[in-house]
């Protein structure tokens, strides 16, 4: 039976995997390096220092800044970042995300995060959803981040669940190959091209039908 599940957090408990997207394009725009949404998806599940290292190496500058200005830069998109988490609200919470996290909690089923964020509890605060998980997971307190699956085992650690009885539920690739190398059983939500191409056991386009149910089943389908 389902042990936890494991969550990503930008992308998959509300839209925030969009406000990055802004705050960095303005940055690149600012360095000149202009990029696209197909780019976002490499950006998507990785933290802001290898974000930045990858934006410049795609306008070819990855040696042209000290590690000064990359610090400044970093900073710059994060405060940017932060200043658009100030909308946020209990309302910006994805559809479903709620209710399951209801249902898991009247079952004794623990939910976790597996962010790279630095600003997972910021973000959880805001959504009044910091008191449904039972462990959010420092990305700073794993050696790596996705797509090794430090952070997904980390978070069966914390909460004494089975790797084969866990399921990670992710909206990057990098996240997606991440759960599948700590061993479970990985939902994407999205694109279903890219996630699946990563390894996603099953892709749904948005949260709307996750449920306790559904995981139950996904969990007996996928597992060997
Ligand atoms: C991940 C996002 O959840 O967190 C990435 O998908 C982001 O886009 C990363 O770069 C690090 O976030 P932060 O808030 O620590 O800059
Ligand atoms: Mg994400």
């Amino acid at each position: 039976a389902l042990q936890a599940v494991i969550f990503d957090l930008d992308g998959v408990i509300t839209d925030t995997a969009e406000y990055h997207y802004i705050a960095w394009k303005k940055l690149g725009e600012s360095l000149d390096i202009p990029f696209d949404r197909e780019f976002n998806e490499q950006l998507k599940g990785i933290s802001r220092e290898k974000s930045l290292a990858r934006i410049l190496r795609l306008g070819g500058k990855e040696h042209v800044y000290s590690a000064e200005e990359k610090e400044e830069f970093a900073h710059r998109k994060n405060e940017h970042y932060v200043s658009l988490l100030n909308s946020l609200t209990p309302e910006h919470t994805y559809p479903g995300i709620r209710e399951l996290l209801l249902e898991l909690q009247a079952s004794g089923i623990p939910a976790v995060i597996a962010s790279a964020s630095k600003n997972a509890p910021q973000i959880l605060r805001a959504l009044e959803l910091e008191t449904m998980f039972s462990y959010v997971v420092h990305p700073d307190s794993v050696p790596r981040g996705k797509p090794a699956p430090d952070l997904f085992l980390r978070g069966a650690e914390e909460v004494g669940a089975d790797i084969e009885a866990c399921i990670g539920i992710e909206d990057a690739q990098a996240g997606i190959e991440a759960i599948k190398s700590a061993g479970m059983i990985a939902i994407g939500i999205g694109e279903e091209a890219g996630l699946k191409a990563s390894g996603a056991d099953v892709v749904l386009k948005d949260t709307k039908q996750l449920s306790l149910s559904f995981l139950e089943r996904t969990l007996q389908e996928h597992s060997h």
